[in-house]
């Protein structure tokens, strides 16, 4: 193995060119949760505009055409950083590389940001159901922090399902940090309710977030009311298994799948799917 070849291996940025219509953006922080999991922040472009919930295409200047994937931005709109929260994929094009990034390293990220994860999307109503599965929390972690959920409902549930305890980690920083940040706790108030299950260990093993609507215990669990089409939306976030169940329970609940340029009473983000 040549020194040269390995040094590439570990240094994202390189002599590469970046390509015409991208954003080329430096790393501010990474921070590691599992041997899957890890979050990074970069600068944001003064002109880049995006709604909470949408989703950018993110890669790296590591070679002549870059590898680029769909990427949910994590941070509000109102963050003057980005933030991205990221599986590992052993041996995955992009994040094979992109879980060495370190602060002054340089992700590329093209220009339009695009998604249907966005409030907009929804018809008006007085609670937010956001169902997710592992990193599909990240559109989420942007929508529970911008004020404008708050003044658009009631009440916002987040739930969370992963394999493990430690996946749940991200989550349970984001919900408890948002709640006690200065200028968040203002509209957040009590609003914000948060269910997490890990599947595979521990109290939580077993209960999927479908078998917990269907039982009644996610609602139980947080003291609220059953789902009603009437009064809540919803967005959801996961795996294809997961937005299928999840789709089919709401759709026999007689909620309707909505767009941006049809607003109804539940809406999907199918962009990160295998
Ligand atoms: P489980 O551990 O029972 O498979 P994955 O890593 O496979 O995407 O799974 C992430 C989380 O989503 C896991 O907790 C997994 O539960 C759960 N999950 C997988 N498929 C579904 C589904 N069809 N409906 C609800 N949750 C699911």
């Amino acid at each position: 193995m040549n020194s040269l070849a390995v040094d590439t291996e570990q240094k994202p940025d390189t002599q590469f060119p970046i390509p015409a219509g991208v954003f080329a953006e430096t790393v501010t922080a990474v921070k590691h949760y599992t041997d899957r999991l890890f979050s990074f922040r970069m600068t944001r472009p003064q002109s880049f505009r995006f709604r909470s919930g949408e989703f950018v295409m993110i890669g790296l200047p590591n070679a002549e055409k870059p590898v680029f994937r769909a990427y949910s931005i994590a941070s509000p709109s109102w963050d003057e950083e980005l933030e991205f929260f990221s599986i590992k994929v052993p041996g995955g094009p992009l994040t094979e590389h992109l879980q060495k990034i370190q602060p002054g390293d340089t992700v590329l990220m093209r220009k339009k940001p695009t998604g249907t994860l966005v409030l907009d999307a929804l018809k008006p109503g007085k609670r937010l159901f956001l169902f997710s599965t592992g990193t599909g929390i990240a559109p989420f972690a942007s929508v529970i922090r911008d004020p404008e959920t708050y003044e658009k409902f009631e009440q916002v549930i987040l739930t969370q399902t992963c394999r493990q305890l430690a996946e749940l980690e991200y989550g349970r920083q984001l919900v408890e940090n948002t709640k006690a940040d200065e200028l968040m706790s203002e509209f957040v108030g009590d609003k914000l309710l948060f269910h997490a299950s890990a599947t595979r260990e521990g109290e939580t093993r077993g209960h999927r977030v479908t078998a917990l609507i269907e039982n009644g215990k996610l609602f139980e669990d947080l003291g609220i009311a059953p789902l009603d089409p009437e009064t809540d939306r919803a967005m959801i976030c996961g795996s294809m298994a997961m937005l299928k169940e999840v789709e089919a329970l709401l759709d026999s609940r007689g909620f309707v799948e909505g767009a941006n340029s049809k607003p109804d009473t539940y809406v999907v983000e199918r962009a990160f799917v295998d």
